[in-house]
């Protein structure tokens, strides 16, 4: 009996830890750049025949034989829609933000052979006679967590347990209300011309492994094999969902939806834009391994680390490339390539040694000659830049003082870099 209560204290610890993603077992991650194992990167310029890609059409072929085998190998497969949205405003408030903006929420109901799913988005424009370009990205904990507006419901949508944002029996509460505010400065992007849209994640598909029973996947109940699609993939799929709501509303540029993501949402953004081109913007925030760092590289996280740890976030498939990284046929430089010619943000944290700055750095610049087929400069710089010196081409790159985190000084960059490429 001492025993155990000498060790019972262990429990919580390690069901943090695993739920963190972080959980070591015989995992011990390589944080030295000498002890990165030697590998030659796939060229996204070559297709797998051997010929060369020289001109934009060509491309197009390479794309596509890129974007089906990171969709069978990696992300799986996501349906293409064919069920009916029926959109619901269930509050507008003309008047935001000192009166700087209209705040609207929308029920977006999807719905398909006889099975139903709620999306509740919130949306913030400013106000103004023309149309404005929108932020549209997932949040962790809630749209209530993202101001500190009162009136934003509380959603009674699967939740995470998580003390910090107090979120209990799996359900979100009012005390969390504005916690994350930080990473979603909704007055700063009004300000400066921008609207933003959110939604919950877990509304798309909560994040654990039920064998894709709920969420999006619920929707299309056919049988699975392999090769279908994950959370990840679920979480892209719902940001189209967004996208055609937001195609349809008058205030909104749809020429100008820049889609983005932080972490996990990071690479569940990259995976939308290169799914959907209706994204004109894609910004991948500490995004790491799946998401903008080189897998090849094995620095921090590994796809057989992320795998086990998150076994519902991939294809099945992609457990096969499990310490086989160099038996993959791409690697994520060629995520990125697929977003060419639009304009592509990757941002790093230099103390998230776990996501692999340097990696996404990499990716950014090995995506580049993508880009330079359609004569626009991909990453800036062949050098990674120092800390806190943001370079943006039609890359744009920056790794700032800090860990893992979406924050103000990110999102000074986004807006930068936004009204770079849309001219303001
Ligand atoms: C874990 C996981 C990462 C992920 C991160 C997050 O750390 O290993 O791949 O990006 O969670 O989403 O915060």
């Amino acid at each position: 009996m001492r025993n155990l209560l000498k060790t019972t204290w262990l429990v919580p610890v390690f069901l943090f830890l695993l739920s963190s993603g972080h959980a070591q077992g015989d995992f011990v991650p390589n944080y030295d750049e000498s002890k990165i194992p030697p590998y030659a990167l796939p060229d996204p310029l070559q297709r797998t025949d051997g010929s060369v890609i020289k001109s934009t059409s060509d491309w197009e072929k390479r794309k596509k034989e890129i974007f089906e085998y990171f969709q069978r190998e990696v992300y799986g497969i996501s349906p293409v829609w064919d069920g009916k949205m029926e959109v619901r405003e269930i509050s507008k408030n003309e008047s935001a933000i000192g009166g700087t903006a209209i705040r609207q929420e929308l029920k977006l109901t999807l719905s398909r052979e006889g099975r139903s799913l709620d999306m509740f988005v919130l949306l913030y424009l400013p106000k103004s006679a023309k149309a404005s370009p929108v932020f549209l990205g997932l949040n962790f904990y809630g749209n209530h967590t993202v101001t500190d507006d009162k009136d934003i419901l509380v959603t009674g949508a699967w939740i995470r347990n998580n003390e910090t944002y107090h979120s209990e029996n799996n359900r979100a509460s009012e005390k969390g209300r504005g916690l994350r505010k930080d990473a979603w400065p909704v007055e700063e992007i009004i300000g400066r011309g921008y609207g933003v849209a959110t939604l919950y994640y877990g509304e798309l598909d909560p994040d654990f492994d039920d064998g894709f029973k709920n969420g999006v996947h619920a929707l299309y109940p056919q049988q699975r094999d392999s090769s279908s699609w994950g959370s990840i993939a679920g979480w892209a799929w719902g940001l189209s969902r967004m996208m055609d709501y937001l195609e349809t509303h008058a205030g909104v540029d749809k020429k100008k939806v820049a889609v983005l993501g932080h972490s996990r949402l990071g690479k569940a953004a990259l995976w939308a834009g290169a799914l959907d081109e209706r994204f004109a913007m894609v910004i991948s925030n500490n995004s790491g391994c799946g998401g903008a760092a080189l897998s090849r590289r094995k620095f921090g996280e590994t796809v057989g680390r992320i795998n086990t740890a998150f076994p519902h976030w991939f294809a099945d498939r992609f457990k096969s490339y499990n310490d086989r990284e160099n038996e993959l046929l791409v690697d994520q430089h060629q995520l990125i390539a697929l977003m060419a010619p639009r304009p592509v943000y990757i941002a790093s944290g230099v103390e998230d040694t776990w996501a692999d700055p340097k990696g996404e750095f990499l990716g950014g610049l090995e995506a580049s000659p993508v880009y330079g087929l359609f004569g626009k400069e991909g990453m800036p710089v062949s050098e990674m830049p120092a800390v806190d010196q943001p370079v943006m081409g039609t890359i744009g790159y920056h790794v700032r003082s800090g860990g893992h985190g979406l924050t103000r000084y990110d999102w000074k960059q986004y807006l930068e870099f936004a009204d770079k490429h849309w001219g303001k």
